[in-house]
């Protein structure tokens, strides 16, 4: 089943993210048309403390809302009048930050007597790829990596998510920037690991591969974190030197293979002929690489957005809200972040 825009008049959407460290504002048309992206990141702030600072990041979120809300409007030539609805991501994610945009989402819906769309912050990152290709229709397989989800998915149509396997530990982000701050790289490890894996050998040093049980679709990488960890200990007790190029590179190879094995596993399974990932892992060059070599080897189309959409920003919630809103789907003025709000319930 397909939904389609009944009303055959253009459907303007106010999106707002606050979920971690993105202060983003968008202004989407019909669900896919992006005329405004606003991002302010607080990365440089962030950075001094080695991670996002949940406090922190909240009074950053208040000092730039209005602020990237007045922005999103002037670049894409709109006014609040314009509106048709707002959306909003409710959770997953950091509950200060969260409720910094969905306080003001909620202000806006009821000033302008608008519906408020809660949006699942995983399923926008699903949608990034719809605003991509604007041909891309479910049902298909997407693997979401980002830096607290690793989801293996069957998207059935829209908003309809069968979930195969998720991490059991540690996200494939999270271990990205965890192994960069072991090795002094600084914050976010995800960039700088992809960038020196150019330079290295990625077949230097063995690292582990979980599969888990024949069958599985789980994910887990703290192992992995534990053997990097191991390794730089015990070469540096030998009075031996390694080069981080080829840690970072041979590292990066243990995570990429097994999101592609699984990915490409799953296709399969489910007969999909394609495969869409998504999250701010989605950047990294050697996973796109590694996964458009299989998926031609195996006849399955290869998605994934650029990189602007895959971390985090507000144009992939639009998406999610506007086909939330074709469903008929409305929040309460009294809807609540939800930190740890699970794929698939609303
Ligand atoms: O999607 P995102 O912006 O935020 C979450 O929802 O978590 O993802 C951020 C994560 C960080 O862990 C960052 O290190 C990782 O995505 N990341 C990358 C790359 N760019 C960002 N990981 C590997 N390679 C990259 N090029
Ligand atoms: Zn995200």
């Amino acid at each position: 089943m397909s939904i389609i825009n009944d009303e055959k008049k253009d459907i303007l959407t106010m999106a707002i993210e606050t979920s971690c460290d993105e202060t983003s504002v968008a202004i989407v048309k019909n669900g896919r048309e992006v005329l405004s992206n606003v991002i302010s990141s607080q990365i440089n702030l962030h950075k001094k403390f080695g991670g996002v600072v949940p406090e922190v990041a909240s009074r950053k979120h208040i000092e730039n809302i209005n602020l990237i809300i007045q922005q999103s409007l002037e670049e894409a030539k709109v006014s609040f009048s314009n509106l048709n609805n707002i959306g909003v991501t409710y959770g997953p994610g950091l509950v200060g930050a969260l409720l910094v945009g969905l306080s003001s989402a909620k202000a806006l819906a009821y000033a302008l007597d608008i519906p408020l769309i809660g949006v699942n912050h995983i399923e926008g990152h699903i949608c990034a790829n719809f605003i991509e290709h604007k041909e891309l229709k479910p049902p298909f397989i997407t693997l979401v990596v980002s830096g607290g989800h690793t989801h293996l998915v069957h998207v059935k149509d829209y908003g309809e998510y069968e979930i195969l396997g998720r991490t059991r530990d540690d996200a494939a982000g999270e271990a990205f920037d965890k192994v960069a701050r072991s090795l002094g790289l600084g914050y976010p490890g995800g960039p700088i690991i992809d960038k020196l894996s150019k330079k290295g050998n990625k077949e230097a040093i063995d690292f582990p591969r979980a599969y888990l049980e024949s069958g599985s679709y789980d994910f887990s990488f703290s192992g992995l974190k534990s053997a990097v960890l191991n390794y730089l200990n015990n070469t540096k007790q030998r009075g031996e030197k390694y080069l981080v190029e080829d840690v970072a590179a041979s590292f990066q190879q243990s995570v990429i293979e097994v999101l592609v094995n699984k990915a490409i596993k799953a296709c399969k399974e489910k007969n999909s002929d394609i495969l869409a990932i998504a999250g701010g892992v989605a950047a990294n060059e050697g996973l796109r690489r590694l996964m458009d070599k299989k998926c031609k080897e195996n006849n399955i189309k290869f998605k994934y957005p650029s990189k602007v959409l895959c971390t985090d920003n507000a144009a992939m919630i639009g998406c999610a809200a506007y086909y939330d809103y074709l469903k008929g789907y409305r929040a309460e003025l009294s809807l609540n972040a939800v930190p740890n709000l699970k794929l698939g319930n609303k």
